[in-house]
């Protein structure tokens, strides 16, 4: 058996699988992400840990005899945010979130700093307030104390391994969203480190995201009842283990995820890269790749908080069902109604930190399912931006696998289609990010050797989606609209 355990930003999900990878159970806790400043996001990672312990629990009551014969954990999560620790190895302040975007003066002086063209040279992406090294110069500039103090710098999902084994480790993959990696040559920069005075033994050990990194400490042994060794794997990044557990492995194959942010991936053989730096370029989990990925940073973001404050009068239990029925109450274009999904700001394609959200078009006439479906459509273009991009660079994608929350809602993947001009595949069962995750636990346990033939024969495809060639010459115009809005209102923010 292995355990495949995804630290999101919503919640933490693990789920038990088989040595077949069939879901033998799947446990989730919710936590809350801390937005104490527009623009700020910050979580408690004691959260993180009592949720991963409470799914442990469970997991103890009913599937002790599964446990006795767990051969691997894999870890994965959001990535980005910024955990600090003391010399005790105590957490020295909240960490600051992927989706925070208070960083914008780092930005600047990065860029001045260092400079723009050398930045991407060595980690082949441009300074972006989501990445991890603006977090840390900010720290450093508004909290002096608590950077003097801090010995160690963990990306979240590393937190969780610390928890675990004991470890000081990270992955290539989430290592590369940190801006201190030297992503072609894989080995954390030197230069970056020493332009920018953060100690480079602050930085946990990198590893290939199938290797092994240690092994469960015995307490934890102890609270699962069992007593040999189990392998922790270096994991991924959510959106390279999401890759994996869609069974993207070769070049050119791609898949898009809706989860809190919404990401279009493309795995690549070779560093490629997008001259504006809309989409990053980063190490893949199958060793000696890469990737580019587009990502929004409100997708399953912008649905939820639409979910939350409109629909307090349905059933908790009955509102996706009611969801998908109000988007198909609604027409293409949403009665003429555009929805700009920039809650957090924006990275594809507009490297804005300062754009919001907008409902543009809003008339007496609208209803709750036009809005309902504004939203939909307007994070569907902004995926649609991620692709266009991606092709821009000379990738053909002609198929899309789908995973994350939104691959629940049959109507919202047909619009998909529709936009992206793709055909979309679903993955079967508990696919995706866990998945991948557990699928790189049986390799760093030893218990099989080849990631390319692992996923190859235990990815199950879902049901096939094919545009419409009619539904896409109407979204057309609305696609266009919703870009000329955001130029319109750009300076307004
Ligand atoms: C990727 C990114 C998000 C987070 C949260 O660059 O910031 O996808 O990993 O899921």
């Amino acid at each position: 058996y292995f355990l495949g355990i995804d630290l999101g930003t919503s919640s933490l999900k693990t789920v038990l699988y088989n040595e077949e990878f069939k879901t033998v159970v799947s446990i989730s806790k919710d936590y809350e992400m801390l937005q104490p400043y527009n623009g700020w996001a910050e979580q408690n990672p004691q959260d993180w840990i009592d949720a991963m312990d409470l799914t442990f629990e469970e997991l103890k009551k009913s599937y002790g005899k599964e446990l006795k014969s767990l051969m691997g954990i894999g870890l994965t999560g959001q990535m980005h945010g910024l955990v600090m620790l003391d010399e005790q190895n105590r957490v020295l302040r909240y960490p600051i979130l992927w989706c925070d975007q208070r960083t914008e003066e780092e930005i600047k002086d990065i860029n001045d700093i260092l400079g723009e063209e050398e930045l991407i040279r060595i980690t082949a992406n441009p300074a972006l307030t989501g990445f991890t090294l603006s977090k840390i110069l900010w720290v450093k500039k508004h909290e002096p104390e608590i950077f003097k103090n801090c010995k160690h710098i963990l990306l979240p999902k590393d937190y969780l391994r610390f928890y675990l084994s004991g470890d000081y480790a990270t992955d290539l993959s989430d290592a590369s969203g940190m801006q201190l990696l030297d992503v072609p040559n894989r080995k954390w920069s030197e230069e970056i480190c020493k332009t920018f005075k953060i100690d480079i033994e602050m930085l946990p050990k990198l590893y290939e995201s199938v290797e092994c990194t240690g092994y469960l400490k015995s307490e934890l042994k102890e609270k699962l009842g069992i007593t040999h060794n189990v392998a922790i794997a270096a994991g991924a990044g959510d959106n390279a283990a999401a890759a994996i557990g869609c069974g993207v492995v070769n070049d050119g194959e791609t898949f898009a995820t809706i989860g809190t942010s919404g990401v279009v991936f493309t795995q690549s053989d070779i560093i490629r890269t997008d001259e504006k730096g809309r989409i990053h370029t980063f190490c893949s989990a199958v060793p000696n790749t890469w990737h580019v990925m587009g990502v929004t940073q409100a997708a399953g973001f912008s649905v939820e908080w639409f979910k939350e404050n409109f629909y307090k009068d349905v059933d908790k239990g009955k509102i996706f069902s009611k969801i998908e029925e109000d988007i198909n109450k609604s027409t293409i274009g949403s009665n003429k109604l555009i929805y700009l999904p920039y809650l957090m700001g924006e990275r594809t394609p507009h490297l804005d930190p300062n754009a919001r959200g907008a409902f543009i078009g809003l008339s007496g006439m609208h209803k709750r399912e036009d809005l309902m479906r504004a939203v939909i459509e307007g994070v569907t273009f902004s995926l649609r931006d991620c692709l266009e991009i991606i092709r821009s660079i000379g990738l053909e994608v002609e198929n899309i696998y789908l995973t994350g929350g939104g691959a629940n809602n049959d109507s919202w993947i047909k619009i998909l289609a529709d936009n992206f001009k793709t055909s979309i595949e679903k993955i079967k069962g508990d696919g995706g990010t866990n998945l991948g995750a557990a699928i790189l636990a049986s390799i760093a346990s030893g218990k099989y050797s080849d990631l390319k033939t692992v996923c190859e024969k235990y990815v199950d495809y879902g049901e096939k989606f094919d545009y419409n060639e009619e539904n896409l010459k109407i979204y057309e115009s609305y696609y266009k609209l919703y870009g000329e809005s955001y130029l319109d209102l750009k300076n307004l923010y």
